[in-house]
């Protein structure tokens, strides 16, 4: 390795540490250009202001063009002139994708989809992760890999692998059967106990022993609901055991260098909550569609997960795009200014780096049309000229770097719900992340930050904890869920909630189960509804609902409305149970957008919960980091926002204000240093 004295000399700049300014710059492929580009991407890079380079992640078959034959000279190079630049490298391990060779030489190792197709390599991320091949060969390259970067100069941090089950989040292999035989056996210790949880008496399912079972590939009819159930959990932890036979190398040869993976937001398949003990610091992958008005919400709801999954810890945005992608059926461009936007949104909510995919436009390739830091015009283009903008405005927001982002509001995401709600054979056909983002975006508009947490979190910081639906409920949850109320505090709980256990057996005697006692309420039967039918909800609060209806029976509550039609008609929408000057509330349906608001502003008025706005304003969010607010219009026409008493400030499309920006940025968007009050 030619890394040396005389290179560290030929550094510019010195460098703070990783993450100790707000870090930019992208995954760089430098092995799909030839070594002259490699000199203009080095001056390039430093021209945009970009701090960190992510190398290596799809180059595993460059390094190791033959089983054990390893080529390292020309990524050493790489390492070198970035070092030379003063750019720090977030190398991968490489094992994101493999050669070829995997295939011809170990066919098992490809995945398998639950028809039993096998996938073939010829794309990207054709492994089983429970193959023991793959996990051999990736293991090694690991080694080889950290052996020999361990003292690089240029090594800020490890990327281990990228996106864990982007592609192949499932395989239904041989090996996956396996695997998950041990699995189930290590989780249920007997067949009798697997055959009780998975209520195997139904559909003549009985188990003899471990071996008859299978991973649940496609069937006549509806599978097994929890051995559909376990079969997710079972692979969201293949893909981390994978992860962590990586990290341990890692760990073992560089124990001080920070290491990541990179998310994927709300991902149903991984639960992010088993992971992020053993990630160092937090990275995400973000691509809102440029077309959505509204992917702000779901935007600053991934962006808030991120900080929550974070816990305390630096979250970056590791993979983000200038402009357009290419795996849309429509791949609308990003319109000017939106992507500095949505990089401060990111910032005001935390993050502590803005990176992209990718630093060059590909020329071939299956990506070639996805946007990039240097686009195909080249350097001479709008989206450099951006880029270069970004990267000297986020240079300047360094004091942010480790300021905390504050929230009185907790919302439960639980992985297990979310999976259950989302199988077959339910009452309605439900998304998990359409009804929470439905009851986040109230929050959002009103100014009120959010939290995500597990239903086993200490949730005893929070003013006002949300469960939207949480469908699956133990004994245990339910107590955490009490300690809210008991504490003083707000509890609201969203439609079809403790219904079943982790099991996914029903509660009998009335559903919501062990949160009866808390709510002062049980549910007798569900009424689900069609699309687009309005509800009329009438009482101490009026407006409309739709969706769904909870046919709600009161036990020992206050009912604050009660359905005016449809199949609950006259049955409470929304009960209220005060207890130790806490109250715990249950909304029995979907409030609409209106009704939303006007309860949050209720909820808002019961709690310690300040909103940063005085009223919500169509397409702006405020959020404080630290003792800085940032305000941002998310459309492209003008807004007037109010603050506080008498204080307005008006926003141009897609503008962020922010006491925190002193600079005019150069790409035609202004910011204001200062508030104005009227
Ligand atoms: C993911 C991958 C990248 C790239 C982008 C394209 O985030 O990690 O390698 O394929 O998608 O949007």
């Amino acid at each position: 390795m030619s890394t040396n004295i005389e290179s560290e000399r030929m550094l510019e700049t010195p460098r703070p540490p990783f993450l100790q300014r707000i870090e930019f710059g992208g995954d760089y492929n430098p092995e799909q250009w030839s070594p002259q580009i490699w000199d203009e991407d080095v001056q390039l890079m430093r021209r945009a202001g970009v701090t960190v380079a992510t190398v290596g992640v799809f180059s595993w078959a460059r390094l190791e063009p033959r089983p054990g034959e390893y080529c390292f000279k020309w990524l050493d190079d790489i390492l070198d002139r970035l070092h030379k630049g003063g750019i720090q490298v977030m190398l991968a391990t490489a094992t994101a994708s493999p050669p070829p060779w995997m295939a011809t030489l170990h066919p098992d190792s490809l995945p398998e989809t639950a028809e039993g197709t096998r996938l073939g390599p010829g794309s990207r991320q054709h492994y089983s992760p429970s193959s023991s091949a793959f996990r051999t060969h990736a293991l090694r390259l690991v080694e080889k890999i950290v052996e020999r970067y361990a003292g690089h100069p240029a090594l800020c941090a490890w990327h281990i692998g990228n996106e864990y089950g982007c592609h192949v989040p499932k395989s239904y292999d041989t090996e996956s059967t396996t695997a998950f035989r041990a699995w189930l056996q290590q989780k249920y210790g007997t067949v009798a106990a697997l055959n009780d949880a998975w209520c195997t008496a139904f559909w003549a399912q009985e188990y003899q022993s471990f071996e008859e079972v299978s991973v649940p590939r496609a069937t006549p009819t509806f599978p097994n609901p929890t051995q559909m159930l376990d079969f997710d959990r079972f692979s969201s932890d293949a893909l981390l055991h994978l992860y962590l036979a990586e990290l341990s190398i890692v760990r073992r040869i560089t124990p001080d260098i920070p290491v990541t993976t990179n998310f994927m937001g709300m991902f149903k398949s991984a639960d992010y909550w088993s992971w992020v003990q053993h990630l160092d610091f937090i990275s995400d992958d973000v691509y809102p569609d440029p077309a959505d008005e509204d992917s702000y919400v779901g935007l600053a709801a991934q962006r808030d997960l991120m900080r929550s999954l974070a816990a305390g810890k630096p979250w970056i945005v590791m993979e983000s795009a200038t402009s357009a992608v290419q795996w849309r059926s429509v791949n609308v461009p990003k319109p000017r200014g939106l992507h500095r936007l949505q990089s401060l949104q990111a910032v005001a909510r935390g993050a502590d780096g803005i990176l992209h995919f990718q630093w060059r436009q590909s020329y071939g390739g299956a990506e070639r049309f996805h946007s990039s830091m240097v686009p195909h015009a080249g350097p001479e283009s709008r989206i450099f000229k951006e880029v270069c903008s970004l990267g000297s405005e986020l240079a300047d927001l360094g004091q942010l770097t480790g300021l905390r982002v504050q929230a009185d509001v907790a919302f439960i995401l639980d992985w297990d719900s979310w999976r259950a709600v989302e199988q077959d054979a339910m009452p309605s056909t439900v998304s998990y992340l359409d009804h929470l983002l439905a009851w986040y975006r109230p929050f959002l508009r009103a100014g009120i930050t959010v939290d995500f947490q597990p239903a086993s979190a200490d949730l005893s910081v929070y003013a006002m904890v949300v469960a939207p639906m949480l469908h699956v409920v133990t004994e245990r949850t339910a107590e955490n869920l009490a300690r809210v109320v008991d504490g003083g505090n707000v509890l609201i709980v969203g439609c079809f909630s403790g219904v079943v256990n982790e099991d996914l057996h029903v509660w009998l005697g009335g559903y919501l189960g062990p949160l009866r006692p808390i709510l002062g309420v049980r549910v007798e039967e569900y009424a689900p509804v069609n699309p687009g039918l309005p509800l009329a909800i009438d009482g101490l609060v009026k407006g409309t609902a739709s969706t769904w209806q909870d046919v709600v029976v009161n036990e020992d509550a206050e009912v604050i409305a009660s359905f005016m039609d449809g199949y609950a008609v006259s049955s409470p929408a929304l009960t209220r149970r005060e207890k130790n000057n806490g109250a715990a509330w249950y909304v029995a349906t979907l409030p609409s957008p209106e009704l939303m608001d006007q309860l949050v502003a209720r909820w808002v008025g019961e709690s310690q919960v300040t909103p940063l706005l005085a009223a919500p304003v169509d397409g702006v969010e405020a959020v404080q980091r630290g003792d800085i607010t940032f305000l941002i219009n998310h459309r492209a026409e003008e807004r007037e926002v109010e603050i506080g008493p008498s204080e307005i400030v008006r926003l141009g499309g897609y503008q962020v204000f922010s006491n925190a920006i002193t600079t005019n940025s150069n790409d035609g968007v202004t910011s204001r240093a200062e508030f104005h009050s009227c």
